[in-house]
């Protein structure tokens, strides 16, 4: 997953970044494309999204949004390299951008106004309002015909403003939605508060709902934060990234197991591993580039290879092994004291 929401990235950024997921055998492109900072895809029916939402981020720089030409082109892309675009749009919070336009259908905690800080859970759509419904659906008509993946992932995260009740009422009303669309929901693991349906998957950030999501027979996506956020700091020294997660190293990205991480949850419940790359500190490729890696190629052996057929010891080699081949390509790296990297310079025949 990649936010272009907090800070925006242009179209050739997210190229470039879509061919290292498949230098490293990255299927998925889950495309985070609103926040309360920014709205970065062009809806033809409702204009003022981007005319309004679309020029702020983190911040306060120019922000940015994707035409639907641009959109269609960067899903090719994609598809030439064999990956699938799951697009996101967040609600019922992280909503500031989307609400810009549109103040009365805001029941947040505080009027919609452009925001350029990083706080999050203040926003939300009304979920008693019909209208409300009108937008979303415009919203997801579009971007289902503009996707030929089966997915929608409608965020449903971190909604500090609203009961559970209005809270669950929304995200069955979104699923429906959704699914009339044509399309499967994904959604973070807020929603399996809600009565989701056998076809609707929940992505793990927190855990702390994973059980009781598989009970109800939801499959899961798995993006435990202190394991596999990539925009945790590697260390307390780490300029970029955050930690409210802690920090994770390469060491903690590659050390744990899919099938046996969660209570109550077991390898035929998982679809897959993602690693999401959230952009509050993140301008620039450079910056992506230092973050992902050493970490996103260690999370693309988890997704690959059966807990039996990994060992820390044997990939740390393999990594340092990778590096001079990311010079090469320009990849800004973490030199981690955890990997035996060969003096640069020394390799490269
Ligand atoms: C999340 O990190 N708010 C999904």
């Amino acid at each position: 997953m990649l936010d272009v929401a907090r800070h925006f990235m242009p179209k050739e950024f997210v190229k470039k970044y879509i061919d290292l997921l498949a230098l490293h055998k990255m299927n998925t492109f889950h495309w985070h494309l609103t926040e309360d900072q920014g709205w970065r895809i062009e809806i033809r029916s409702r204009p003022r999204l981007t005319e309004m939402g679309g020029s702020t981020e983190v911040g306060g720089g120019p922000g940015g949004f994707y035409t639907q030409a641009e959109y269609s082109e960067i899903v090719r892309y994609a598809q030439e390299q064999y990956m699938m675009v799951v697009p996101e749009i967040d609600m019922p919070a992280h909503t500031n951008a989307m609400l810009l336009p549109y103040p009365e259908l805001s029941c947040g905690k505080r009027p919609p106004a452009p925001y350029t800080g990083t706080e999050v859970g203040f926003s939300a759509l009304c979920p008693e309002k019909e209208e409300t419904y009108r937008l979303v659906e415009d919203v997801v008509r579009e971007i289902a015909a503009l996707t030929p993946g089966p997915y929608i992932h409608m965020g449903g995260d971190e909604v500090e403003a609203l009961t559970h009740a209005q809270y669950v009422g929304f995200v069955e009303r979104v699923q429906d939605i959704i699914t009339r669309a044509g399309k499967r929901m994904v959604g973070w693991e807020e929603i399996t508060k809600a009565r989701l349906l056998p076809t609707t998957i929940a992505q793990q950030w927190k855990s702390d709902s994973a059980a009781a999501a598989v009970q109800h027979g939801a499959k899961l996506i798995l993006s435990p934060a202190s394991r596999v956020y990539l925009d945790m700091k590697y260390d307390a020294a780490t300029e970029l990234g955050l930690n409210w997660a802690g920090t994770v190293d390469v060491s903690d990205a590659y050390g744990w197991d899919p099938a046996t991480f969660m209570r109550g949850v077991s390898e035929t419940d998982v679809v897959g591993v993602e690693a999401p790359l959230w952009s509050e500190s993140i301008k620039n490729l450079s910056a992506a580039h230092y973050l992902a890696f050493p970490r996103l190629p260690a999370v693309a052996e988890i997704g690959w290879s059966p807990a039996a057929a990994r060992d820390w010891e044997n990939f740390r080699v393999r990594l340092a092994a990778q590096a001079p081949r990311w010079r090469i390509l320009g990849i800004n790296y973490y030199r981690s004291p955890q990997v035996p990297w060969a003096p640069e310079g020394a390799a490269g025949r």
